[in-house]
Order: C-alpha cells, then sequence, then structure tokens
C-alpha cells in the first residue's frame, strides 16, 4: 500500500528565496495537470482566501502575498493525475523548478496528518485551516438556489454538526487547523465566504 506520507520536513533550497512561479505559470501548470475544472476552481478559491489573508491580515508585501497565492493555487495540483502519490509529485516539481522553499514547505503542510509534515508559519496555519473549509463551504453553496447570495455563517455552522453532508471533509482536521490560530471558526468562515464568492 501506498502511503502519502512524505517522510521529510524540510523542502526545497534556502537559496532559492524569493524564486517564485509568475501568476501566469502557476495557471499553465494547473491547466497542463488538472484537467477537472471543479478541481481547479477549489484551487482558485483557497488561492484568493490565501492572497486575501496575506494582504488583509498578515500586511504582506507583494512579493510575500504571492507565496501564499501560489502555494493555494498548487496545493492539490498533483492529486488528479496522481492521487496514490498526492503532494509528492508536486513539491518535487516546485524543488525541480528551484522554487522557494517557503511555498513547498506550505504545501507539504496542507494536511499534516497524510502528509506528515507539520505546518510552522503562518502560512503554513492558513492553508491548512483554509483548505477543508473553503471546499466545505463551496458544497454548502453549491446546494442552494443563489449559491453565495445571502449565504449565512450559521448555515454553514448547521452544515458542520451534520456529519452525513460533505461527510468526506473531515471535521477533526478543520479543529486541529483552527487549535493553531487565532481566530475563531464563525470569523474564518466569513472570511472565506466574502472572499471566495466572486471567484470562478
Ligand atoms: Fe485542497
Amino acid at each position: 500500500m501506498s502511503t502519502r506520507n512524505l517522510g521529510r520536513s524540510t523542502f526545497g533550497d534556502p537559496g532559492n528565496a524569493g524564486n517564485l512561479l509568475t501568476i501566469e505559470e502557476a495557471h499553465t501548470l494547473l491547466n497542463d495537470w488538472v484537467p477537472n475544472e471543479k478541481l481547479r476552481l477549489h484551487m482558485k478559491q483557497v488561492a484568493a482566501n490565501m492572497k486575501a489573508w496575506a494582504t488583509e491580515k498578515e500586511k504582506a508585501d507583494e512579493q510575500t502575498a504571492l507565496k501564499w497565492e501560489l502555494a493555494g493555487l498548487l496545493h492539490d495540483a498533483d492529486w488528479e493525475k496522481y492521487p496514490d502519490d498526492h503532494c509528492r509529485i508536486i513539491v518535487e516539481e516546485l524543488e525541480r523548478r528551484n522554487i522557494d522553499s517557503d511555498v513547498i514547505h506550505c504545501i507539504a503542510s496542507h494536511g499534516p496528518k497524510v502528509f506528515g509534515v507539520e505546518p510552522v508559519n503562518n502560512m503554513d496555519k492558513m492553508i491548512y485551516a483554509i483548505d477543508e473549509l473553503s471546499g466545505f463551504i463551496h458544497a454548502v453553496a453549491l446546494i442552494r438556489p443563489t449559491l453565495y447570495d445571502g449565504l449565512e455563517v450559521k448555515s454553514v455552522m448547521k452544515r458542520l454538526k451534520t456529519p452525513s453532508f460533505a461527510a468526506q471533509v473531515s471535521r477533526e482536521d478543520i479543529t486541529d487547523a483552527l487549535s493553531r490560530i487565532d481566530i475563531t471558526l464563525e470569523e474564518l468562515i466569513q472570511f472565506i465566504i466574502d472572499h471566495q464568492k466572486t471567484v470562478v
């Protein structure tokens, strides 16, 4: 049986600091690697949330915000074609391209229990928290006739307490991720609704 545990905790070369893909290059990679439009949308939504968090909450400069955005945009890039080796393939591709190690570590830590990589900095912790919740909130929006229009935090909270709804989303991971950051679940849900509703 394959394991997706990456078996290491350092990624990339610190000497590559500041070496980033452009957003256009990242979209090209995404389009090449991910035929599934819904999966691409998920990554674009996570990217929008990550970029917004970096600029609004962390007051990050443009280059740092680009790192957050790239990590969001590429975190599941290998999921569709290499499900058994998900994460390892994209991590190795970005290492081959000499990309900034912060971006690679962030991608590697977006599922600590699966990939065996602990989130270290705020970027790592936020991708872990945003990833599952973003997909969950989108699932809630999709069952509403008006999608995101009028979607309230309490509706998302109610669905979270319904184990059969989007059962593949780990409530345990969401709780674990939230325990590592200084924001309430309700606040993060509102933030995600506000920032991913216009992503198409
Ligand atoms: Fe994801």
